[in-house]
C-alpha cells in the first residue's frame, strides 16, 4: 500500500480551513497523499506522521518551510466567451452606465454575437490561456457559465468547449448553462417566446450533457423578473440542473428571496440585497457570492458581505471574470478589495475562496479544505506565511500548485540579460 503514497514535508504552516470558522492552521507539517486517487491520506505535525508512517517508503518532496492551502476555486466566471469590449470600459469611465451600454446595443449582447461567430478552436484556445492564468494564481476549481449564445447551438459550442477544457487543463471546470442572461435581440417584442424555446427545447438538450450541473438565470433590471425566473430556474430543477441566481445586482428585485424560495444552491452579485433577502438566505442555506472586482469595476456600492458574515452566513467570493463587467479573473486584487472593500477579516477571504467557495458550487465533499479523503489540489505560497497572499497587495504569492497531488504549475525565472 505505502508504495503508492506521496508526501510534502517541512510545510511551514499547513492552511486546512477545516472547521466552522477560522483557518485551522497546522505549523510544521505534512501532508500525504495516495498517488494514483490523487487524494490526501493524512496530514498533521511531520513529526507525528514520521513516527506513523515508513516515510523510506513515501517520494517526500521538500516545500523548504512554505506556507501551503487548499487549491483556490473561483465559483462564478464567464470564462468562454468571443471578442472583447475595452470600448465599454473607457464609455463607463466617460460616464456611461451598465443599463445604458445594454441598451444601446452594447453589452452582453454584443459578446453574443462575437460568441456566435468564433469557431470552437479560437473559443477554446482562449479560454485554456484563462485557465493557464487561473492555475498561475493557485485556483484549481472553477465554474464557468454559458449565456453568451442564446439560441441552442452556440450554447452548447460553449459548453462543449468547457467540456473539452475540463478534459485537458489541470483546472477543473463546473458547467453552469445561463441561458437566460439576456433576452436575445431577436426577441425583444416576444420575450414569451424566447422563455418557451428556453424551457422547451433548450433545456431538454442541455440536461442531457452529464457535466452540466447547474441553470442560472440573470434576475434584474432589464432582464428576467423574478416570475420568469423562478419559472425557469424550477424547470430545470426537473431536468436534475441545481439553481444559481444572478440577483440583486442593478437593482433590488428580491432575487435573494427567490434562491431561498425555490433551494438555490447560491445567489451572486446581490449589491442591492434586502435584510430579508439575507435573512432568507441564511434560513435555507443559500451560498452569497459576492463578486467585488465587478462592483469595483463598475464603480458601484459593495455588496453587504460584512453584514452577511456577522449574521453567519458563509459568503464566498469570485472574480465573475467576463468580458463586460469585470474583465479580470485577479485572485490578488479580489482579496485586496474583499479585506479592504467589504471588510472581511483575511480568515474569513481565504474562506471565501476555499471551504465557502467550494459550497457555492456544491463541491465542499471533495475540496475546499484539507483533510483525509479530500483531493490533493493545494496553493503552495512564495512567503514566509499565509497573511502575504492579502499583505501583498495586488500581486501573485503563489509558488506552485499541485491538482490531485500531481504538480501542475512552478513558477518561472527571470533569465539573465
Ligand atoms: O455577472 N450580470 C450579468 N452577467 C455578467 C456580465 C456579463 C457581461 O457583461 O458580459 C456579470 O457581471
Ligand atoms: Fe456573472
Amino acid at each position: 500500500m505505502s508504495e503508492k503514497l506521496s508526501a510534502l514535508v517541512n510545510i511551514g504552516e499547513l492552511v486546512t480551513c477545516e472547521g466552522e470558522k477560522g483557518l485551522n492552521i497546522i505549523k510544521e507539517a505534512a501532508l500525504i497523499f495516495n498517488k494514483e486517487s490523487g487524494r490526501i491520506t493524512e496530514l498533521g505535525k511531520e513529526e507525528t506522521l514520521r513516527k506513523k508512517y515508513d516515510f523510506s517508503d513515501i517520494t517526500a518532496e521538500d516545500m523548504e518551510g512554505r506556507p501551503v492551502l487548499p487549491g483556490f476555486i473561483d465559483p462564478h466566471t464567464h470564462f468562454v466567451f468571443g471578442g472583447y469590449r475595452a470600448e465599454e470600459y473607457f464609455w463607463r469611465l466617460q460616464g456611461m452606465s451598465y443599463l445604458e451600454i445594454m441598451e444601446k446595443g452594447g453589452g452582453i449582447s454584443s459578446t453574443v454575437r462575437a460568441t456566435r461567430e468564433s469557431s470552437f478552436e479560437d473559443l477554446y484556445r482562449r479560454g485554456w490561456q484563462r485557465l493557464d492564468s487561473f492555475l498561475a494564481q493557485g485556483v484549481t476549481t472553477i465554474e464557468g457559465k454559458s449565456g453568451y449564445g442564446m439560441e441552442l447551438e452556440t450554447e452548447l459550442k460553449q459548453l462543449e468547449v468547457m467540456k473539452k477544457l475540463a478534459q485537458e487543463h489541470p483546472v477543473d471546470v463546473v458547467q453552469t448553462f445561463l441561458g437566460a442572461h439576456i433576452i436575445p435581440g431577436e426577441y425583444q417584442d416576444s420575450r414569451q417566446k424566447y422563455i418557451d424555446i428556453l424551457i422547451d427545447r433548450m433545456l431538454p438538450a442541455v440536461a442531457e450533457r452529464d457535466e452540466v450541473e447547474f441553470c442560472d438565470v440573470f434576475c434584474d433590471k432589464g432582464v428576467y423578473t423574478v416570475e420568469e425566473s423562478e419559472k425557469i430556474l424550477l424547470a430545470a430543477q426537473k431536468f436534475g440542473l441545481k439553481s444559481k441566481i444572478h440577483g440583486d445586482e442593478i437593482e433590488y428585485m428580491g432575487g435573494a428571496e427567490l434562491a431561498a424560495k425555490i433551494g438555490a444552491v447560491s445567489a451572486e452579485h446581490l449589491l442591492k440585497v434586502s435584510d430579508q433577502g439575507i435573512t432568507e438566505m441564511e434560513k435555507a442555506g443559500v451560498i452569497p457570492v459576492i463578486l467585488p472586482i465587478t462592483a469595483f469595476s463598475l464603480q458601484e456600492n459593495y455588496a453587504p458581505a460584512r453584514k452577511m458574515a456577522d449574521r453567519g452566513l458563509p459568503v464566498a467570493l469570485a472574480t465573475d471574470l467576463n468580458p463586460g463587467s469585470c474583465y479580470s479573473e485577479s485572485f490578488p486584487l479580489l482579496l485586496a478589495l474583499a479585506t479592504l472593500k467589504l471588510n472581511l477579516t483575511p480568515e474569513e477571504a481565504i474562506r471565501a475562496v476555499t471551504i465557502n467557495a467550494a459550497r457555492a458550487i456544491d463541491r465542499e465533499k471533495k475540496i475546499g479544505s484539507l483533510k483525509a479523503g479530500k483531493k490533493a489540489d493545494l496553493a503552495v505560497l512564495d512567503a514566509p506565511d499565509y497573511r502575504h497572499l492579502i499583505y501583498h497587495i495586488g500581486v501573485n504569492s503563489v509558488h506552485s500548485v499541485y491538482k490531485s497531488g500531481k504538480k501542475v504549475k512552478e513558477k518561472g525565472k527571470s533569465l539573465k540579460l
